[in-house]
């Protein structure tokens, strides 16, 4: 089943079978600040035919993104690479406001571009999860900053990612893609298709790190070349002179003018406080933007810009410094990325290449190296500048640089930690899973996984033991499942599933096991289905009574997209649920539905008003003192056991729930109070 984003007349395919649903059919694109990559960033969408709102704070900017994107588009026809009527409709596919509000209006994708700095970043952020529709997707362009400290600053930190275009993005290919702690993984998949879509090459960064992968390898650049200036090792035209002797088209000063001296003070600054204080040890840098000489846009920077050309006087190129140094530094960085499990080799190595714009990058290098000769010149410059940041990587300082470059070192440090489930070690089972007993007789079991609360086995252990403790409990009639935070459950938790196939099948036999437990368990039982309630999450909503749900809620079984099936009884419950030829559909097509289309076709009972967890524990507290405990007990025991029984044996089940009910004092209770016109008071007796 493919499903398309529809934009501006052009289908784009996204989704294979499993697709993710995230709402962008027809949708628009925002996005935010309207400076040098924002315009370039929104002509890009128009001409790669998405209707785009561009947005700025400030009207001047407008005007200066409006130009600059005509001039651009012109150059374009110009060079033959557009028809006059491509730029011209590309031209009208855009528009261009001051106004947030009208810029989020039908957005189904939001591009922030505003200043590198955290607290703007974080505020403007908040101001677009206030006004952007809730399933539109947040995207930052920052350089640096960690995706997951801007998330925190939106109730949707999972549908906030890292969207990384570089200069110009009309030019330049790569875009590095990178997940927050707390983003679903569908939500980067989609994006990684959008740029697809814009014809760049996406690079999926494994994990959120500071500078992600090309600026982190380029900040021990910048340090070193900050450090060669503190240590008056050579003047900027010598060093400069010297890359140009090695091939580059620019030296490191020169292109340091070019983009701004206080890029590059304040990535060093943003590192020092999110990576590590070694990066606080180069000066210069600092001290030229607070004497304003920020390169070509003060008029000079390294050299005088006043002519609009960096004005270089001609030096013979240093020899205090070698290749071999940059080499070093970045397979040194590169090997840390690995280490750290933020990039692949292969990643790392196309995004140097396209980010960086060279020939060849750190694994290739690394590939004809010595461990001992990186090793030594590693410890050869972090003893010269005192610094730690250019120490051999751990892999390097052991001798395993050709394990980390041929990816076998993420994949043996890989192996025990998937062996051990994480959360078994990271947070106990009270933790994960939250028992709350409430008034009038309703109890709350809370999912609180970080990652949209997926299942683990520590999970069905610990939900295992809460319904023995509420089978148990004669207070508790009525029990809300949910998650904690905006999300229901995304499903099972995947890392966990590096075993063998018998421990894998134990795994799905622990899960169904569980959950028939919680089916079975005699207390009614409502799921709150809320922001995802996927695969494993889905079929713990199917394990409940009754299903409240949001109506943006995402639901479906993505499992065949992955490989799987419903592992977790939800193969025998859809059906038995909705009918063999839905359920065929929702688990072989993958596709997710929203909370109104799942209600409209009975897997949701009730669309909730209002907040879902308010209104489950409002409607359990009802269930709780209106329903007589043995009566719910015994329906449910029919209606579990009914299913798989002959309409005989249902029938005879049913007349024996009736003859004991019969005993029971509620039953009295319940006929007294309907006949007395008044509320029962159920003893579940
Ligand atoms: N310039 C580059 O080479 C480059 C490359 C990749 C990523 N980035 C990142 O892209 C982002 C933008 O960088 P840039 O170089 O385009 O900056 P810029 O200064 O050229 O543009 C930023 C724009 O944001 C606008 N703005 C400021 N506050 C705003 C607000 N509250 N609401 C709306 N608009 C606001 C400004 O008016 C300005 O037009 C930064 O995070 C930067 O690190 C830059």
């Amino acid at each position: 089943m493919k499903s398309t984003i529809v934009s501006g007349g052009k289908r784009i395919k996204r989704g294979g079978a499993g697709g993710s649903q995230i709402a962008m059919e027809n949708r628009k694109i925002a996005v935010v600040g309207a400076g040098d990559m924002g315009h370039g960033i929104a002509e890009l969408f128009a001409v790669s035919g998405f209707q785009v709102t561009l947005m700025d704070k400030f009207p001047q900017a407008i005007e200066k993104a409006k130009a600059r994107v005509s001039a651009s588009l012109a150059k374009m026809v110009e060079r033959g690479k557009l028809t006059r009527e491509q730029a011209d409709s590309a031209f009208a596919r855009m528009s261009f406001t001051g106004d947030m509000g009208a810029a989020m209006s039908g957005a189904g994708l939001v591009v922030e571009a505003v200043p590198e700095s955290l607290e703007l970043k974080k505020s403007v952020f908040k101001e677009i999860d206030s006004l952007a529709p809730r399933d539109a997707i947040l995207a930052s362009n920052t350089s640096n900053i960690k995706i997951t400290d801007l998330a925190a600053a939106t109730s949707r930190p999972e549908r906030v990612v890292g969207m990384h275009f570089f200069n110009p993005p009309m030019v330049m290919k790569l875009v590095e893609v990178i997940p927050g702690e707390q983003t679903h993984p569908e939500v980067a998949r989609e994006v990684v298709e959008v740029c697809g879509a814009l014809g760049r090459t996406p690079v999926r960064v494994q994990k959120d790190s500071p500078g992600f992968i090309v600026n982190r390898i380029n900040a021990a650049d910048t340090l070193f070349f900050c450090l060669l200036l503190d240590r008056q090792v050579a003047t900027p035209p010598q060093i400069d002179s010297f890359a140009k002797s090695q091939g580059l088209p620019m030296g490191p000063y020169e292109l340091l003018d070019f983009v701004g001296v206080d890029i590059g003070a304040d990535s060093l600054a943003y590192f020092s406080k999110a990576l590590s204080p070694e990066y606080g040890k180069g000066k210069t840098f600092a001290s030229m933007v607070k004497e304003g000489r920020l390169g070509k846009k003060t008029g000079r920077g390294f050299y005088d810009w006043s002519t609009g050309r960096a004005d270089i006087p001609k030096v013979d190129p240093t020899d205090k410094v070698s290749i071999m140094d940059i080499f070093a530094l970045e397979i040194n960085e590169s090997v840390k990325l690995i280490e750290e499990g933020v990039a692949s080799p292969e990643d790392i190595e196309k995004g140097v290449v396209l980010g960086m714009n060279r020939p060849f990058g750190p694994i290739t290098v690394a590939k004809d190296l010595s461990n001992a000769e990186v090793k030594s010149k590693l410890e050869e410059l972090a003893s010269k500048f005192d610094c730690a940041v250019f120490a051999p990587a751990r892999a390097i300082a052991e001798g395993k640089l050709r394990d980390a470059v041929d990816g076998r070192l993420a994949k043996a440090e890989d192996a025990p930690a998937k062996q051990a489930p994480k959360d078994q070690t990271a947070a106990s089972g009270e933790e994960v899973v939250k028992l709350e007993k409430l008034a009038g007789g309703v109890a709350r079991v809370t999912i609180s996984r970080p990652k949209l609360n997926l299942i683990s086995a520590q999970v069905l252990d610990r939900l295992d033991s809460i319904v023995a403790e509420l089978t148990a409990d004669r207070e508790v009639r009525a029990v809300v499942v949910t998650g904690a935070g905006p999300v229901f459950c995304a499903g099972a938790d995947l890392s966990q599933f590096f075993g063998t196939p018998a421990a894998f099948m134990d795994f799905a036999r622990k899960g169904a096991r569980t959950l028939r437990k919680l089916s079975e368990m005699p207390k009614i039982t409502i799921a709150v289905m809320k922001g995802y309630a996927l695969g494993g999450g889905l079929e713990l909503a199917l394990s409940c009574d009754v299903r409240v749900a949001a109506e943006d809620v995402e639901v479906g079984f993505p499992e065949l997209s992955r490989g799987l099936v419903p592992a977790w009884s939800g193969s025998q419950r859809l059906p038995r649920l909705l009918g063999v030829s839905q359920a065929s559909f929702l688990i072989l097509t993958s596709q997710r539905i929203k909370g109104k289309r799942a209600h409209e076709i009975g897997i949701v009972n009730q669309l909730a008003q209002g907040d879902p967890d308010e209104f489950a524990v409002k409607l359990a507290g009802e269930l709780a003192s209106n329903q007589a405990p043995v009566a719910a007990m015994l329906a449910k025991s029919l209606i579990n056991k009914g299913s798989e029984a002959s309409m005989d044996e249902g029938l005879e089940m049913e007349a024996m729930a009736a003859g004991i009910l019969f005993a029971t004092e509620d039953l009295k209770e319940g006929i007294s109070a309907f006949l007395g016109k008044r509320k029962p008071e159920f003893k579940g007796r």
